[in-house]
């Protein structure tokens, strides 16, 4: 253990780490089976303290609820006893000291996502779950991550790739990687034995890991770029998450000038949930407005430069009031006679 790893050791895990079922592909004769999938964040089997659940009121309102013997869950709408729920199974209507009815559910990674303790802002259920698949983060893949910020992509990738995979998570501030190490544990229930978090400054702390894939999710990523091809295999991928079109323009212009690259891509992702109550179909009042950019570039063999784009880019987009990276075309097709075309 190093200066700038967290030590979980000596905090007691807030509830015993899931048990392993051992074999493969058998289930128990139970529909049910108590014990745990490993390392999935998945509980099965009675409520116990320590563990979080979901308190929906009738307005659809959820509450984020730390189970305690002893405590009590207090809203406008009354009181609920953590005891009467500890040792009781989730999908539970209770009814409050005031007789209003909640329905109590374990939390979903994404509810545990959006309603964690937060330092940084976490990327959204929405964003992640395509980061997950156009990443092609797979069991046992070893990936890259900076910042950690609060731990909201680092659950999902550690999910993903499971305790045969590594996760070197980078977080320059060590108040947010101490925020991330708690919440990855309370939805792990137990310090992830693929992670490994440097607190530092991703270029000044790199340790050196070659890995399949690269996700970035930090103020300047193009200071990166260099590094990713770096850490990662060829064929491997980069992902970048980036909240801004100025941060997008200048990433995919780094990419592109840097060389060692397929041709970047950059989408938003936007999700519209629908009403549909008998003859009322429409769509729904409620929308998250914008989240942010996800760009992915593949990255060539050692030596190899991407082909030169044969489309030409529109007029004026490099033209003299740019002053961000050149794509190496930009200069050949400047120094094109038009006559020679
Ligand atoms: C938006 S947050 C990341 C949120 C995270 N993806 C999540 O879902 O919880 C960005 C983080 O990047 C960290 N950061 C920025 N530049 C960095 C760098 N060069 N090296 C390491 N961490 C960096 C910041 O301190 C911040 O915590």
């Amino acid at each position: 253990m190093t200066d700038d790893m967290i030590d979980l050791s000596d905090r007691p895990a807030p509830f015993e780490p899931f048990e392993r079922s051992g074999t493969t592909g058998s289930l128990a004769a139970s529909d049910n089976p108590p014990v745990s999938p490993p390392w999935s964040g998945v509980r099965r089997g009675p409520l116990v303290a320590g563990e979080r659940v979901a308190i929906t009121d009738p307005k659809g309102r959820r509450h984020s609820v730390l189970l305690a013997s002893g405590k009590q869950f207090h809203s406008t709408k009354g009181l609920i006893d953590h005891d009467d729920l500890i040792g009781g199974p989730e999908g539970v209507v209770v009814n409050t000291s005031l007789g209003v009815p909640h329905i109590v559910t374990r939390p979903a990674l994404e509810e545990f996502t959006v309603s964690m303790p937060r330092g940084a802002t976490v990327i959204y259920p929405k964003d992640a779950s395509y980061i997950l698949m156009y990443t092609d983060i797979f069991p046992g893949a070893r990936v890259l991550e900076a910042g950690a910020g609060s731990g909201g992509l680092s659950i999902s990738i550690l999910r993903a790739i499971g305790a045969d995979g590594r996760l070197y998570s980078y977080e320059r501030r060590a108040d947010f990687a101490l925020i991330a190490a708690k919440n990855v544990e309370q939805f792990f229930g137990a310090p992830h034995p693929a992670w490994h978090v440097t607190v530092g400054d991703l270029v000044e702390t790199y340790g050196g890991e070659k890995v399949d894939r690269v996700v970035l999710d930090m103020l300047a990523p193009w200071e990166c770029v260099g590094l990713a091809h770096q850490a990662l295999v060829p064929g491997g991928w980069l992902c970048v998450y980036v909240a801004t079109t100025t941060q997008m323009g200048r990433t995919m212009d780094t990419i592109r000038a840097h060389g060692g690259w397929v041709e970047p891509r950059s989408v938003e992702i936007n999700v519209r949930e629908w009403h549909a109550e008998g003859l009322a179909i429409r769509p729904g009042h409620a929308g998250r407005g914008h989240t942010g950019f996800i760009i992915h570039a593949r990255r060539l063999a050692d030596g190899v430069q991407a082909p030169l784009k044969r489309r030409r880019p529109a007029p004026g987009a490099y033209g003299e009031d740019y002053d961000g990276p050149r794509p190496r075309e930009i200069e050949l097709y400047n120094s094109y006679d038009p006559q020679d075309r």
